[in-house]
């Protein structure tokens, strides 16, 4: 049975909780899933921040204000991995509700030690799930934020569609991923560093060499930003922002849900 449990969170239909997932095994870690995820938790975090040279949280917090949420919000976390970004939202908005979902165990572990130390077993509840299949109800969350995860999901149309699904309409999507830079002389340092740097000094410092190959594998493999907020709004998402962070080496794209009357037009 599951440790990670649903206190104060919208209740789940058909939990998936503590079940075993069908994607999480070592035979398609390369492909990207929660397995992947579990050798590497315990060191994730610091890998972010040499790696990032600690950029990364000032990039979550501006995914936050983005997110623009009322009082009293119920929030979804997907790809949570150790959940910074929900501990953080949980910690912008004291009134706030955050559900973080993520496939990996060895993550989310790391994850309750960390909601734990912050105090935040109330307001912030881990749930061990998939984003291309989420056990909420329609229009569950006011706002849902997705970090450096959409990469990692075979199905981003299938996942882009349940974020759609289960936020309410007026409600924000938030999603930051990393992405190659476009071409330049100036983006040629931050590409090197994505391409012989990062997979490098991941493997190092991280002991997986192939996670930290299939991480920059990813990166390169990723659509272009544009043609991305165009599978969002495949998905029926209205594409508000599509903003370039430190010269392109990561995204955020912003959307809204339509409302019903503005869909049907
Ligand atoms: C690079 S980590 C990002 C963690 C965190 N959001 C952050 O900002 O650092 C990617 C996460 O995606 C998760 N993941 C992989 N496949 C997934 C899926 N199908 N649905 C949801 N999360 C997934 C992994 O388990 C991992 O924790």
């Amino acid at each position: 049975m599951s440790r990670f449990t649903m206190t104060n969170s919208p209740q789940p239909q058909d939990s998936p909780v503590g079940a075993p997932l069908a994607q999480a095994t070592a035979g398609n870690v390369l492909g990207g899933s929660g397995a992947m995820f579990d050798g590497i938790a315990k060191r994730y975090d610091l890998l972010n921040r040499v790696m990032t040279f600690g950029i990364d949280q000032r990039w979550r917090r501006r995914a936050i204000g983005l997110l623009q949420l009322p009082p009293n919000a119920q929030v979804l976390d997907l790809a949570t991995g150790t959940a910074d970004l929900a501990i953080r939202t949980a910690m912008n908005h004291p009134d706030a509700h955050v559900t973080a979902l993520d496939p990996s165990r060895g993550m989310l572990a790391v994850a309750q030690a960390k909601v734990t130390a912050a105090a935040l077993d109330g307001r912030v509840s881990l749930v061990i799930g998939d984003a291309q299949h989420l056990p909420f109800a329609d229009a569950t969350f006011d706002g849902v934020t997705m970090g450096f995860g959409i990469r990692n999901v075979p199905d981003r149309l299938a996942a882009l569609r349940e974020m759609r699904r289960v936020v309410r309409p007026g409600g924000r999507i938030v999603i930051l991923e990393a992405t190659e830079p476009p071409p330049s002389l100036l983006s040629w340092g931050a590409l090197v560093h994505l391409r012989v740097v990062v997979p490098r000094l991941g493997a190092l410092l991280s002991g997986a060499p192939a996670e930290y190959r299939y991480l920059q594998k990813s990166i390169a493999g990723f659509p272009t930003p544009l043609a991305f907020a165009d599978l969002m709004r495949q998905a029926g998402h209205d594409v508000v922002a599509v903003i370039p962070l430190l010269l392109g080496v990561s995204h955020l794209w912003v959307a809204r849900v339509p409302q019903p009357l503005e869909s049907a037009r």
